[in-house]
């Protein structure tokens, strides 16, 4: 499991981001076309700012942004992840809003999963094959809104489904990637503090996780591709 970790947010982020950039590039590259998901919570503040420290590199607009998650609340709610990320990446940026494809949470989460679950189908025209999904890590082990314990952990015939209520704040209906959807990426990528989630992230180096125990949700992000890369900011103990 390639884990890199580090003191300082400001350190993570800028190696996290070159990272993603450097993928970007070669995707561009070789397709004229990137396809990236985006996560929520509060890690991505970090992420995003060193992203844009690097925009004239890339030209951004030639990439559709895609969301790991969404609540089931109004684009315009603090709560919601697609406004955090026009706040902080894709406004700044200027992305046109049809390379921008928003998990529409105010519709309610099973319209919003079905509606989220169509754009996919029809952007892929199949089975869904990002480039780059980037995720962070609760304190619990979920990721996206895949929860301990929530059903949404066993759907694997379809890409998008909901997570009925977050046990975490805000306590609403989510709409979350599957699986499937997440572990046929091209590259995966968790980024986040270690603050809260020690035990998690000590699970990342026991032997346990040799013996592929699935005992939280991003114990089950194991990517056809090869396993996750993990940026981890935050001093150890
Ligand atoms: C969400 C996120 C969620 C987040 C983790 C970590 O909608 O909340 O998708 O999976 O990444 O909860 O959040 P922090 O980065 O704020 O710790």
């Amino acid at each position: 499991m390639p884990v890199r970790q580090f003191d300082s947010a400001v350190e993570a982020s800028t190696t996290a981001a070159r990272f993603i950039l450097d993928k970007l590039q070669s995707t561009l590259e070789a397709k004229k076309r990137a396809s990236v998901v985006l996560a929520g919570g509060s890690a991505p503040w970090h992420l995003n700012a060193a992203l844009l420290g690097f925009r004239g590199e890339i030209d951004a607009g030639l990439i559709d942004w895609f969301f790991g998650d969404e609540r089931a609340v109004e684009p315009e709610s603090p709560h919601s992840n697609y406004r955090m990320q026009m706040e902080t990446l894709l406004g700044p940026l200027k992305i046109s809003e049809n390379r921008i494809h928003r998990i529409r949470g105010e519709l309610g989460a099973v319209k919003a999963a079905e509606d989220y679950r169509r754009n996919l189908t029809d952007f892929f025209s199949g089975p869904t094959a990002f480039d780059i999904v980037i995720l962070g890590l609760g304190p619990d082990g979920h990721t996206a809104s895949l929860f301990p314990g929530d059903p949404s952990l066993s759907v694997d015939d379809v890409s998008v489904t909901i997570s009925v209520v977050a046990p975490l704040k805000p306590h609403v209906e989510r709409v979350t990637l599957t699986l499937p959807a997440i572990n046929t990426a091209d590259t995966v990528i968790f980024f986040t503090g270690r603050s809260g989630k020690e035990a998690m992230i000590h699970r990342l180096h026991s032997d346990s996780a040799g013996a592929l125990e699935t005992a939280y949700p991003f114990e089950s992000i194991r990517p056809d591709s090869g396993p996750a890369m993990w940026f981890i900011y935050g001093s150890e103990a």
